[in-house]
């Protein structure tokens, strides 16, 4: 595995990239900077590769100013309500970075902190073993959390994602991924012809901060309805409350499971122009579906690729919003003794058709 210098981040800690391969060509760069998928190269339906996450060529390109392109997140994917939370009787206040609310683990998230990596091979592929310990008191988080984050580059063209973690008072805690996909190929144009199949009844429906009403809504008849195979664009433009509440498609599903914590089918995505299809499966309960609302044109990644509104989807497998407050949600809380135990495989691939 290479491993290569990547400049400086603003604490003065080295960072690095390391390439990882595999036997048929497919390469992922990552950084252990905020845990940063860099690119990541899978072939179409002729062979050929391309870059198919968004991103920046340098550091100072994360450093600037960046939605969350690649990284990882925590303590808590997505937002809790007002950045408030009560737990076994005392209130806890957390930074707000989005509006009145809290998004993403705040201020200074896991994407961006200086993880401990540590690179390995073994049977079933390679990768990196990430390592952060978050002070107590962080970004307003109770307790010391330890998280571990192995991702591995599979022989068979997937991306494994292992989330671990351990804490010395009760937290919430909801890791994740924030890739934004362009399966065409970065830069090469908006996400609205991807066609989505999501195997989920029900989603959650938000108010116009992105907040959890609270139910979990049946798809039938809705936009949100992916059960068979739609584009992003077929009714992203309809007249539609939801959609309007999320500028689009910003929406967590709730998957289809039998037993709570079983790594089951969460999406599909065909790309049909290239023929590249990326199947997502976790251990998860739900998945945030983001379809690059906020991306304007403003940000300039990769060779010069400009960002235009909706040029890249993110599929983040994770705990449902604001579950620290919702009590009819999936519980996100870790306690002291417990392991936080989370998987979610990326799996790239082609349709002939
Ligand atoms: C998540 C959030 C969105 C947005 C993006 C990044 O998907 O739900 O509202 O913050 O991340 O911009």
């Amino acid at each position: 595995m290479e491993r290569t210098p990547f400049g400086t981040a603003p604490g003065g800690q080295p960072v690095d990239v390391y390439t990882l391969t595999n036997k048929s060509g497919v390469e992922a760069r990552v950084t252990n900077y905020g845990g940063i998928i860099l690119s990541l190269r899978v072939p179409d339906r002729h062979g050929r590769f391309d870059d198919v996450v968004l991103g920046y060529d340098s550091l100072a390109g994360y450093l600037a100013e960046s939605p969350y392109f690649g990284a990882l997140i925590g303590r808590y994917g997505n937002r809790i309500a007002r950045g408030r939370f009560t737990l076994d009787g005392q209130q806890y206040t957390l930074a707000t970075n989005n509006g009145v609310n809290h998004l993403h683990g705040g201020l200074k998230g896991f994407d961006k902190v200086v993880w401990t990596a540590e690179p390995f091979e073994n049977a079933q592929g390679m990768g990196l073993v990430f390592t952060y310990v978050s002070p107590d008191g962080e970004e307003g988080y109770p307790g010391t959390l330890t998280a571990r984050v192995t991702y591995t580059l599979t022989g068979d063209n997937a991306l494994v994602f292992d989330y671990h973690a351990t804490t010395d008072k009760a937290t919430p805690v909801n890791l994740t991924q924030h890739s934004y996909f362009n399966l065409a190929g970065d830069g090469k144009g908006d996400i609205l012809g991807h066609v989505v199949t999501l195997n989920a009844d029900r989603f959650v429906p938000i108010d116009p901060t992105s907040i959890p009403l609270g139910d979990l809504r049946d798809v039938t008849g809705t936009p949100f309805d992916f059960r068979r195979p739609t584009s992003i664009g077929a009714r992203i433009r309809q007249d539609d409350e939801q959609l309007r509440n999320g500028q689009g498609y910003d929406h967590s599903v709730v998957l289809n499971k039998s037993g709570a914590s079983e790594l089951t089918l969460a999406a599909h995505v065909l790309e049909p122009t290239s023929g590249r299809v990326m199947e997502i499966h976790t251990t998860e309960p739900g998945m945030q579906f983001y379809s690059g609302n906020f991306l304007d044109g403003t940000l300039k990644g990769k060779k010069g690729a400009v960002y235009h509104h909706r040029y890249g989807f993110a599929m983040e497998t994770q705990h449902l919003p604001d579950s620290p407050n919702q009590l009819g949600f999936p519980s996100t809380i870790l306690r002291p003794g417990e392991h936080y135990r989370s998987r979610s495989v990326y799996s790239f691939s082609v349709s002939a058709v």
